[in-house]
């Protein structure tokens, strides 16, 4: 069993999901708990099964930035770029940790990662993404459809950076 590999204690999951990480814009709420959800299965695989999970983990993200991406794009969210790049940069890290596990088969590497993930995770919800939420909620963007349903408030500039602590 790979157990005897993995301690059991670096194969509890660091997230959960909880009302702290709720911001309620159901579209973007179903998109974190199936994050939160697949980094859980990351954590707690089997060494065997670790490399797997954590692809299925990227493939996810990469759907899920590609997609508040869009959004940002699309209701002209003023902070879309500082947020835009974090989303790269810990995609970039998260393929580069997959190519070394893979490649070097370090997958205290991998494991490590995802503990980090697990508490990058409600930082950004907590902030960047939270700050989408309140304006894509105020100019009433409908994610199925693309339409923004208040217009009018396109023309407001009236979020400023962020919410992270590297923008301002
Ligand atoms: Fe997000
Ligand atoms: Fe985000």
């Amino acid at each position: 069993m790979s157990d005897t590999l993995t301690p059991t204690a670096e194969r509890q999951a660091s997230l959960q999901w909880s009302d702290a990480l709720v911001l309620e814009l159901d579209f973007m709420d179903d998109t974190h708990k199936e994050f939160v959800d697949l980094l859980a299965q990351t954590e707690t695989a089997e060494d065997a099964d670790l490399l797997d999970r954590f692809t299925a983990l990227i493939d996810h993200t990469d759907d899920h930035f590609g997609r508040e991406d869009r959004w940002m794009e699309n209701t002209r969210f003023s902070a879309s770029h500082c947020h835009s790049m974090q989303h790269n940069v810990v995609l970039q890290v998260m393929r580069e940790g997959l190519r070394r596990g893979r490649d070097d088969n370090d997958l205290k590497l991998v494991r490590e990662l995802a503990r980090e993930l697990g508490i990058w995770f409600p930082q950004h919800a907590q902030t960047m993404d939270a700050a989408l939420a309140l304006h894509l909620r105020r100019v009433g963007y409908d994610a199925a459809t693309g339409i923004v349903h208040q217009p009018d408030a396109l023309t407001e500039d009236d979020i400023h950076g962020c919410g992270g602590a590297t923008c301002a």
